[in-house]
């Protein structure tokens, strides 16, 4: 059974969290993308009334095509459920995400989200964070951002498209990804690189979800 279909048993289970009425936040990546087929069809089927807050066009485009319908996040005040994926998981439930580059409108609505439900196979599971951390950068600042980055420990790589052209956010801005090796302290990592001039978001996440789903191979999960 491959990924797509442990995280398709994942999302079918995860409508479990939706109700009637409510404002939904739809993260970004295969994870929310398979969650957002999975509510197309429950919505389908049952006739609810719910409305999604899309995180990137990637998301907004599979919401639109499934019948979904959605708002923008400056006008959807209260969100009840946001369903996201992740891009790694430590044992405290801190994440890395914005590995699609989607992290600053993701911590948006993570951050407001009355309940937060994650997704993600048994890959991306950790102690400790390891993965380079996606910074969100103000183009003005993709050079000088870069020594101070480099002050507190890490390899900081401008991302780039597979043409060699950087990669540009929704937002227009630029990716830094930034390699801490072992991160030991991500809360305090986080506030030190987000008080840095220029940095629009980082891609350590401290909101703890409330609900976490481990696909494992096979279609089996568990519930954190
Ligand atoms: C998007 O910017 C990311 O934060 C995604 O949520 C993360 O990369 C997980 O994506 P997958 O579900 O595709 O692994």
């Amino acid at each position: 059974m491959s990924f797509d279909d442990a995280i398709r048993a994942v999302s079918v289970d995860a409508l479990k969290f939706v109700q009637d009425g409510q404002v939904l936040g739809l993260g970004s990546g295969r994870a929310a993308a398979s969650f957002v087929e999975s509510l197309s069809k429950h919505i389908a089927a049952t006739k609810i009334n719910v409305v999604g807050v899309p995180t990137s066009l990637q998301i907004k485009i599979a919401a639109e095509e499934g019948g979904i319908p959605v708002i923008d996040a400056d006008r959807a005040g209260e969100v009840d459920v946001v369903f996201d994926g992740a891009d790694q998981i430590n044992s405290k439930g801190y994440l890395i995400k914005g590995g699609g580059g989607a992290l600053l409108r993701e911590n948006i609505l993570i951050s407001a989200a009355r309940r937060v439900v994650i997704m993600a196979d048994d890959s991306k599971f950790v102690d400790d964070l390891t993965r380079p951390v996606p910074v969100e950068v103000h183009p003005s600042a993709r050079t000088t951002a870069v020594k101070p980055l480099l002050d507190l420990g890490c390899t900081p790589r401008l991302r780039l498209l597979a043409n060699k052209y950087p990669f540009i956010t929704e937002n227009g801005n630029v990716i830094l990804d930034c390699d801490f090796g072992t991160i030991h302290e991500p809360e305090i990592l986080r506030q030190k690189i987000i008080g840095l001039a220029g940095i629009m978001e980082v891609g350590i996440f401290t909101r703890r979800p409330n609900v976490i789903y481990r696909a494992h191979p096979y279609g089996r999960f568990t519930i954190l």
